[in-house]
């Protein structure tokens, strides 16, 4: 296939060069890969820690047949095909948070942020996958130490960054077009059995910046996470942050 990489050595995020691409007709499942970012961001407006040479930072350009609507859905079919892809190499259990961190034990790995162009005839998607890969747990600032981790350090298993940018994009793709044909509910099953939170108890921060508490139920066909609150309340959580309770980021 036709891809037209980007390779940097630094940029401020891969997601905006890969949007740039976009704009520019780029074709579908071109990456941009960057050894390092210097405003790597982050779901909800955070940052991406992004230090040179030990992670992977890269975008996807992707240009999938599916309606407008179904766009937001992208990130959990990013996220099933990144938890297989890493499971695959690192050999140990691999877990997604809801809509799409990636988890190894207890901790975060890896994060997707997915992006938008919903042009009527023109439109695309920007997926942006950060995998900690070979951080040690000196790489990591005060404030991560509790909460990231790398597949090095739970698995020992070194990954060579950009070998992995040329394999998750098959997987990637072949996850879209899995969801191109066969629809959003094999996607759904595929993301279940990566869930790492189903049946524990959650705290999620509306937009509101209300915090409300309960048990998730997993997402629903429509990629919601539906979360059951003490009064046996169903609660459907569209956006915002999901944290274990008692742990709000
Ligand atoms: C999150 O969990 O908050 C999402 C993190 C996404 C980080 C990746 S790194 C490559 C791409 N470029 C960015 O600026 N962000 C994404």
């Amino acid at each position: 296939m036709d891809y037209r990489d980007i390779f940097l050595k630094s940029t401020d995020s891969t997601n905006r060069v890969a949007r740039e691409l976009g704009e520019q007709g780029g074709v579908h499942g071109s990456g941009v890969f960057a050894d390092t970012q210097t405003g790597g961001r982050g779901r909800l407006g955070r940052a991406w820690f992004s230090p040179p040479g030990k992670n992977l930072y890269c975008s996807y350009l992707v240009r999938p047949d599916i309606a407008l609507a179904e766009y937001p859905k992208l990130t959990m079919v990013a996220g099933v095909a990144a938890a297989q892809c890493l499971q695959e190499i690192c050999t140990i259990p691999v877990g997604l948070k809801w809509p799409n961190d990636l988890y190894i034990k207890s901790r975060k790995c890896g994060g997707i942020l997915c992006e938008s162009s919903l042009a009527p005839g023109d439109s695309f998607g920007v997926i942006g996958i950060g995998i900690n890969c070979n951080l040690s747990d000196s790489d990591l600032p005060e404030e991560l130490k509790d909460i990231a981790t790398s597949v090095l350090i739970e698995s020992g298993v070194a990954i060579d960054p950009k070998k992995l940018f040329v394999r998750l994009r098959d997987t990637l793709l072949g996850a879209v077009r899995d969801f191109e044909k066969q629809g959003f509910s094999k996607i759904l099953t595929r993301w279940n059995r990566f869930d790492a939170f189903r049946g524990t108890h959650m705290t999620w921060v509306r937009e509101d910046g209300k915090a409300v508490a309960g048990i998730s139920l997993g997402p629903d066909l429509d990629g919601s996470l539906v979360v059951q609150d003490s009064d046996g309340n169903r609660h459907k959580v569209i956006s915002g942050d999901v944290t274990l309770a008692g742990s709000v980021a």
